[in-house]
């Protein structure tokens, strides 16, 4: 492992892990100090110039949206912002005619069930949702999610990194058959952006959603999306507003004529502060770089792995780094107190029913923290009942 990676970069940025062991960044990335002070310049703002803020605070959303851009490799323009992946997808479901022969809205059996919230709700608009089963909970044969892609597939819904398990996708295959039988690919990548490289347009992918409290270390509040330029103009969303009009501050009357741009996924007045707070975790992310930070994470999950194998403890990621996102799930009776307790004692991960103990490293984590996680644990399973 190349040293240079070997150390905890940028910790003393994020003061919450002066005072707890951090291991939950694939749910909520650690706050950056200056997360506070962008909140505090948009508050000086608002103060000091009322309505006038608006001008300095809307050509922040373009450039924080080309922040994940970056992250991404999309273009300038080709991410936009909105509160969360639900509602992005759900306007994502707006924008498609789900009316004749290609009807079928397709997701796999590990899809985040927020989203398989909002795609069965779709079934009362016309769209008939097909779920791509999984054998052992943990992941899907790629060939059967590109066999269930066929000509009635109007979208298909895939996770880049399934929750529950942490096993990756292979999406350029997945885009490949899509793009085959003419059916749109939309990926979830919240569980990998920010700790799995990954290149929209070396993929060709045409549309991508994610958000800013996992990896990204931005805290709640600002979602994005991202969608193939050459796929914008024949998306207009329903879900609409004001803002994605093309001319917003006209105050035409309806109906809308959607922007040309990115903005066209808009709708009302944005939010402001969820965006700006979340542009110092985005900017910390392009700081160190995301092949440095997988690279790090790759030597930390592998290490969470073995240690977790070592006490008998049954892993539910994948075990080859290439095919993991950058947490390890580890199960075994009990593992959901064990999760309370740990938490109690300030050793901060999550847990899933069906995965166990979810644990990850970021460019942040020190050794340490693994080594007071694994002491943590066995002193709370040897008082577990068996
Ligand atoms: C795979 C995945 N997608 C989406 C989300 C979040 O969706 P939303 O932004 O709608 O809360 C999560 C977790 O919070 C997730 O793990």
């Amino acid at each position: 492992m190349a040293e240079r990676t070997s150390a905890p970069l940028l910790r003393e940025r994020f003061p919450t892990l002066a005072h707890s062991t951090y291991l939950v960044s694939h749910s909520m990335g650690a706050a950056p100090a200056a997360a506070r002070d962008a909140l505090e310049r948009y508050m000086d703002e608002w103060i000091a110039d009322g309505p006038e803020a608006w001008n300095r605070w809307l050509p922040r959303i373009g450039e924080i949206a080309d922040g994940i851009g970056r992250l991404i490799g999309a273009a300038a323009g080709s991410t936009f912002l909105g509160p969360n992946v639900s509602v992005l997808q759900a306007a994502i479901a707006t924008a498609i005619d789900f009316g004749g022969k290609r009807n079928e809205v397709l997701y796999e059996a590990l899809q985040f069930p927020s989203l398989t919230y909002v795609w069965k709700e779709w079934e009362r608009y016309g769209a008939r949702t097909r779920i791509v089963p999984s054998d052992d909970g943990r992941t899907i044969p790629t060939e059967r999610i590109c066999a269930a892609i066929n000509e009635r597939t109007a979208l298909a819904v895939i996770s880049h990194a399934y929750y529950v398990s942490g096993a990756l996708a292979d999406i350029a295959t997945i885009q490949a058959r899509c793009r085959e039988v003419g059916a749109l690919l939309c990926v979830d990548a919240y569980q990998t952006t920010g700790v799995v490289p990954y290149d929209v347009q070396a993929l060709d992918l045409d549309i991508v959603t994610g958000g800013s409290h996992k990896w990204l270390c931005g805290g709640p509040g600002c979602g994005w999306l991202y969608v193939r330029p050459a796929l914008v103009e024949r998306l207009r969303p329903a879900v609409t507003g004001w803002m994605a009009h093309e001319r917003p501050f006209a105050f035409e009357a309806a109906p809308i004529e959607h922007a040309r741009s990115m903005y066209r996924f808009g709708h009302g007045t944005p939010t402001i502060p969820g965006y700006v707070i979340a542009q110092p975790g985005h900017a910390a992310i392009a700081e160190v770089g995301i092949e440095r930070i997988r690279e790090r994470n790759i030597r930390l999950t592998t290490r969470i792995a073995e240690e977790a194998l070592a006490r008998g403890l049954r892993v539910n990621t994948p075990l080859e780094p290439e095919k993991r996102t950058g947490w390890i799930g580890i199960d075994f009776p009990h593992a959901e107190r064990a999760y309370h307790e740990l938490v109690a004692r300030r050793v901060f991960l999550d847990y899933r029913p069906g995965c166990g103990l979810r644990v990850s490293p970021h460019f942040y984590t020190a050794d340490e923290e693994i080594d007071r996680f694994f002491s943590e644990l066995d002193e709370i399973r040897s008082k577990l009942p068996t």
